[in-house]
């Protein structure tokens, strides 16, 4: 390969004679002896050989070491430097300007704790709050963020110290694989404070009535919760978790649950 363009003839032997970088390449990936001509074989069948290897030079430049996240990636394009706190630690990152939040909360920041379900604003998975408003991640440009404060599930507790929100999804079991559940909380959280604020939802009894407080009914808070999905169908024991930081009431849970049931069979 001379200038990036590879002058051997796909499918020869040449081809599989691999130059120098390319070597270089495969050794820091790890793959070796037969492995080595297993993927050397698939990809000169494929016709895909210089393709391939030029992908994964292009991800290897891109890559960063993710025990130090503070680290830039070799290459940045259209860098914009973005300063800003998050769970109450500066911050102060170059990155792509078209990088999200998430992606930069995730890859930049090794604060995984947001996940990535859709990345396209429908399942709530990445939900942070954004000045204590909750917002999609996924949706939100890190460089809209200059001079924001940004609190991640990793930054609601204090240690051991739970945040109550986080003590009472556990008690209330309100997550079975837990995938969803960081941006569960923090949507949860936020909402307290809409609710304090004593603001309105598409379910609210009567808009006219102006209160400082809203008190959630289980309807209020199934519906401001709404766009947090959740695949395992915790959302019965959510709410009751949501409910009992709300009311400031500790429930039992096994309370809630009926304890006979008519015509039972297995
Ligand atoms: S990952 Fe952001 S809404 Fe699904
Ligand atoms: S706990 Fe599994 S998706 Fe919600």
């Amino acid at each position: 390969m001379t200038n990036g363009i590879d002058d051997r003839e796909p499918g020869t032997e040449a081809e599989l004679q691999l130059q120098a970088d390319e070597e270089i390449l495969l050794d820091e990936l790890g793959i070796f002896g037969e492995s080595r001509r297993k993927f050397l074989g698939k990809v000169a069948a494929a016709g895909l050989g210089a393709l391939v290897l030029e992908i994964v030079a292009e991800q290897k430049a891109l890559a960063f070491d993710a025990a130090e996240p503070s680290l830039s990636p070799l290459t940045v394009e259209n860098p914009v430097t973005v300063s800003f706190s998050v769970n109450g630690m500066k911050k102060s990152i170059e990155l792509d300007s078209r990088m999200t939040l998430l992606d930069a909360l995730r890859e930049r920041l090794a604060l995984t704790g947001s996940k990535k379900g859709c990345d396209h604003g429908q399942c709530g998975a990445c939900t942070v709050m954004i000045d204590g408003r909750r917002v999609l991640a996924c949706l939100t440009l890190t460089a809209q963020c200059e001079g924001r404060e940004i609190t991640t599930i990793e930054g609601l507790s204090h240690g051991a110290d739970l945040h109550p929100m986080q003590t009472a999804f556990i008690k209330h079991d309100g997550f079975q694989c837990g995938f969803c559940t960081p941006g569960q909380i923090c949507s949860a959280v936020a909402l307290m404070q809409e609710a304090k604020n004593g603001e309105l939802s598409y379910v609210t009894a009567d808009v006219r009535q102006k209160t400082a407080t809203i008190k959630l009914s289980d309807d209020e808070i199934r519906e401001r919760m709404s766009g947090n999905l959740c695949r395992c169908g915790a959302y019965p024991n959510i709410v009751a978790a949501i409910r009992e930081v709300h009311t400031g009431k500790a429930t039992d849970p096994m309370a809630e649950l009926p304890l006979e049931v008519e015509n039972a069979s297995v």
